[in-house]
């Protein structure tokens, strides 16, 4: 039951972030709902294991919340924001992997809403400690989320700026591991890819086999978004250079699933990425 003044978060999407921060959330006493209309059944389950309130309609969504927290896929971040068109007039926060030019496209929607630029910044895994940064007047109204366990930093007062920074953090990550990928796949198919390991390991640190074996898999896993991320990395940097790399990161990601094929689960290790890539190429 919802108490008197109790903090109402609603999240717009029903996905790996929006379940890892509802279950923090939740045990910090905010009250948490979604609305399911048109999704998966892997959201409606995520959703259900969660316990967050289900609603049946957006537009209850909409009334009951404080917050929205957007967090779909970044090709559906317009489409859904226009669904809630001027009808919130609380705190609506884009956390998706946007471009500044598309945050604002976005907000161009929201004609009531206090909106906030957001930008979650690496993965969720580490739940309600996970950083955040955010940006635009609104953001300090987002980071009274703080009292409730989230880490969110404000950077600035502008929209763009922290989707903006995320842009240029994912250039450069997603360029490093597309790179990997290529180096390390050739390396596989040569029998040396454990000796480049190592030699790697001198220059770039102790850490290096393990990140690069979860930068391989994840790249596989999550190459679909990534694309989609890349997407909006080369749509941003185009305002201020010609990105060759990351047209290319990103031509890589789009390629990629149909050289892995179907990847349900994701992989332990990179032998195995390169061995379903090269079974497919027979
Ligand atoms: N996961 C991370 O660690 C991470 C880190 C940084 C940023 N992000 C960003 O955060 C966002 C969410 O990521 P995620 O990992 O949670 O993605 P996800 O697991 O793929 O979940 C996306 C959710 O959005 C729903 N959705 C898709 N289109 C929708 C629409 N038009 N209206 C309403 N809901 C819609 C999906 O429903 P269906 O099940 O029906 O498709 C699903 O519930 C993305 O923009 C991503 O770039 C994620």
């Amino acid at each position: 039951m919802a108490q008197k003044n109790q903090i109402k978060v609603g999240f717009l999407g029903f996905g790996e972030v929006a379940s890892t921060l509802s279950e923090g959330l939740l045990a910090r006493g905010v009250e948490v709902s979604t609305c399911l209309e048109g999704r998966s059944q892997r959201s409606v389950e995520l959703a259900k294991s969660t316990g967050v309130g289900l609603l049946d309609s957006l537009t209850e969504l909409v009334e009951l919340s404080d917050f929205l927290l957007s967090v779909v896929v970044p090709a559906e971040a317009v489409s859904v924001a226009k669904k809630v068109g001027g009808s919130f007039d609380g705190v609506y926060v884009d956390l998706n992997n946007v471009s500044p030019g598309t945050v604002k496209e976005v907000f161009s929607h929201i004609t009531n809403g206090k909106t906030v630029d957001a930008a979650i910044m690496g993965g969720i895994k580490n739940g309600l400690e996970t950083p955040i940064i955010a940006s635009g007047e609104f953001a300090k109204n987002f980071a009274v989320l703080n009292q409730y366990g989230m880490n969110i930093e404000v950077i600035g007062t502008e929209i763009g700026q922290a989707s903006g920074l995320k842009m240029l953090r994912s250039a450069y990550t997603k360029g490093v591991s597309a790179l990997l990928f290529e180096a390390f796949h050739a390396a596989y198919q040569m029998e040396v890819d454990e000796t480049l390991l190592r030699y790697l390991t001198q220059s770039e640190g102790s850490h290096f086999p393990a990140s690069a074996n979860s930068r391989l898999t994840s790249s596989a896993y999550h190459s679909r978004r990534r694309a989609q991320e890349m997407e909006e990395v080369v749509k941003f940097l185009t305002e201020y250079t010609d990105p060759v790399i990351s047209r290319a990161t990103c031509e890589f990601f789009q390629s990629l699933p149909d050289k892995t094929g179907p990847m349900p689960k994701k992989p332990e290790k990179y032998g195995e990425v390169f061995r379903k890539v090269d079974k497919n190429r027979l």
